[in-house]
């Protein structure tokens, strides 16, 4: 056990360039749906090599919004080779669990769970690593990002809970750890109408934009409600890999760049 005040030791991952962490207030706002859309944009059809990882082990959704609930296979040397979808690499705590599994586990168990996702775990050379982070500020999230060398972070928020004191403090969270904050996603962000194409700000405008102003960090991307994303991530064929032209992909691409950018910026 180390002391109280000591922050952990950094888990060194030498063969991967940038870890980017995608964060959230609280659940259910499209931190995974963004962080798969991410990830695949950000790959670019094999222009960037680029791993995921399903941090949020109490609701691991990338088994089914990549489509696979395969095991990983343990190679003789008890290394665990991560699956392969739509040209990335992936590990969740849901490759390994069924649906009747319980996870009651606490911060160290997730921490220990992760720490082999991102030590033990044959990633080769990586030029990104995706971290789709246990929602909030508990005790899980906080570990990781004290543990886990994060680059950057991505904050998830909707423009329903921009006002909440949820997503300031996941905001403060990284500023206690010194990561840096590359910007926030606004999702949800409107309705883009399938039909005739216009976008409906049903929940309002300038949310994000407050935020962002209040924490001195850029709106990276406002990807509205489409009902293809969702229908995608039911699937297992997300969009940015079912449908790389949809408007939807294309703003997932444009976060990509801006994401790649911040990440090459000089701090
Ligand atoms: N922009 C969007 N448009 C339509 N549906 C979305 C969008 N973002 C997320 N969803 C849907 O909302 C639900 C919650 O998203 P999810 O990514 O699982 O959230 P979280 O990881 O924050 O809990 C899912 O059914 C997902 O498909
Ligand atoms: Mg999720």
């Amino acid at each position: 056990m180390r002391p109280p005040g000591t922050p952990p030791q950094k888990i060194a991952l030498p063969h991967i360039k940038y870890v980017v962490a995608v964060a959230s207030g609280k659940g259910g706002v499209g931190k995974s749906t963004v962080a798969v859309n991410l990830a695949l944009a950000l790959a670019g059809e094999g222009r960037r090599r680029v791993g995921l990882v399903d941090a949020d082990v109490y609701g691991p959704s990338l088994p089914i919004m990549l489509g696979t609930d395969a095991r990983p296979r343990v190679g003789p040397d008890k290394r665990i080779h991560p699956l392969e979808r739509y040209g990335i690499k992936l590990m969740s705590m849901g490759f390994f669990l069924d649906e009747q599994s319980p996870v009651i586990w606490r911060g160290p168990i997730v921490m220990g769970i992760v720490r082999q996702f991102l030590r033990d775990v044959e990633w080769g050379e990586l030029d990104l690593l995706v971290v789709d982070l246990p929602p909030g500020t508990g005790d899980a999230p906080l570990t990781l990002v004290q543990q886990v060398p994060v680059a950057g972070a991505v904050v998830v928020t909707t423009p329903q809970d921009v006002a909440l004191l949820d997503v300031g403090r996941g905001m403060a969270m990284f500023a206690q750890v010194s990561t840096p904050v590359l910007g926030v996603v606004e999702n949800m962000s409107g309705y883009l109408c399938p039909r005739c194409g216009t976008e409906d700000p049903i929940f309002g405008r300038g949310g994000a934009d407050a935020l962002a102003a209040r924490f001195g960090v850029p709106v990276l991307a406002r990807i509205p409600l489409v009902p293809a994303l969702r229908e995608g991530g039911d699937a297992g064929r997300p969009l940015v890999a079912a449908q790389p032209e949809h408007p939807a992909s294309r703003l997932f691409a444009a976060l990509a760049g801006r994401v790649a950018d911040a990440l090459a910026a000089p701090a």
